[in-house]
């Protein structure tokens, strides 16, 4: 396993290729261990993790709290509505009370962009050892669905060795709305960095031309780009096209809660257009797996029946796989940070 640098984990535009690796072989590790029997692992014992969700969720939170679980974590949940955020509390003063409990990990989701790394930066400064974890913060990041998305892919391509190789040339088409999608932004860094060729597709209202250009820069904070050669990023504005010597699709949730102006006419074009359907996969000639993050709007960005098909869509494992994935990221913070149990020998 190589050294892991990452003390907080809030973005993976700063992952290199041997970062990805690492992650990938370690939730495999765990996604190995037997369903029955030794479920839970000793690795995090005494720690406490706290999730801190500012924003809706069903599969990340308790994603999380399982993958803390199963290190034998104690786990510690915050739900803003019946908290003290409600009577004005700052967000700060918020997870500095999780801190002061002794709070070894925040995961943390926030609608506004930029939250988890000014937590991260306000505890730096005053010399906390509590470390954040990005669970989602606006339309910027979502690293462990990144790389959930990574693995299932991964595993898809080459279930015996998962890992950044299986990505290699492969050509990944992410349709809908990448505008408000963090999920798309998380996926760009992960998918580019293991060689894939990403080709990004939806209406130039939900994907602007300016995409094309979104890997040229690191990231504000970021001086240089971790990986040397990545994968090409192609904008298409036909899906039968984009589709066309496709190895995988995945599709992105409508973000209708974040569209601030009228961003589509309407929804039944919408689906004719950029939704995926058995249809759409049979004209395109494309038999190739289907990943959707979930919640999924049925019958707009994905047929009701294609969702229901889990032989074509991977959203069942995507949801699985985030348990390891998340695992192998709780437990290389801890092992940042301390020394802990070694993970089971695969
Ligand atoms: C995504 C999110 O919250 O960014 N969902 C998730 O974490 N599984 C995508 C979405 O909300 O559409």
């Amino acid at each position: 396993m190589s050294t892991w640098t990452h003390r907080h984990i809030l973005d993976l535009a700063a992952f290199s290729r041997e970062d990805f690796a690492t992650v990938l072989e370690l939730a495999h590790r765990f996604r190995s261990m037997p369903a029955t029997g030794a479920r839970r692992l000793p690795a995090l014992q005494g720690r406490l993790v706290a999730t801190l969700f500012f924003e809706p969720s069903t599969r990340t939170r308790s994603s999380f709290e399982l993958a803390a679980k199963r290190l034998s974590a104690d786990v510690s949940t915050f739900s803003p509505s019946s908290s003290s955020l409600s009577k004005g509390e700052s967000l700060l003063d918020t997870a500095r009370t999780y801190v002061a409990m002794g709070a070894d990990m925040l995961v943390v989701r926030h609608r506004c962009t930029g939250v988890p790394r000014q937590l991260a930066d306000a505890l730096e400064r005053t010399g906390e050892r509590t470390v954040i974890l990005n669970a989602g913060d606006g339309l910027h990041s979502h690293p462990s669905q990144g790389l959930l998305d990574l693995y299932t892919l991964a595993y898809h391509f080459d279930a015996s060795n998962p890992l950044p190789e299986a990505l290699q040339g492969r050509r990944v088409v992410i349709v809908g709305d990448i505008l408000h999608s963090r999920v798309a932004r998380s996926n760009l860094w992960a998918l580019t960095a293991c060689g894939a060729d990403v080709v990004l597709c939806g209406p130039p209202t939900l994907v602007p031309d300016a995409f094309a250009d979104f890997l040229a820069a690191p990231p504000p904070g970021q001086t240089m780009d971790p990986v040397a050669q990545r994968g090409s990023l192609t904008i298409y504005r036909d899906l039968d096209a984009a589709l066309k010597g496709a190895d995988a699709v995945m599709t992105l949730r409508l973000q209708k809660e974040r569209m601030r102006q009228h961003l589509l006419s309407d929804l039944d074009r919408y689906h004719r257009d950029y939704g995926i359907s058995h249809e759409r996969l049979a004209r395109s000639g494309a038999s190739i797996p289907v990943l959707h993050p979930g919640p999924v709007n049925r019958g707009i960005e994905m047929s009701g029946a294609l969702l229901d098909d889990l032989g074509s869509n991977l959203v069942e494992s995507q949801v699985s796989n985030g348990i390891p994935i998340r695992m192998a990221l709780l437990y290389l913070m801890a092992a940042a940070e301390s020394s802990v149990d070694s993970p089971p020998l695969g």
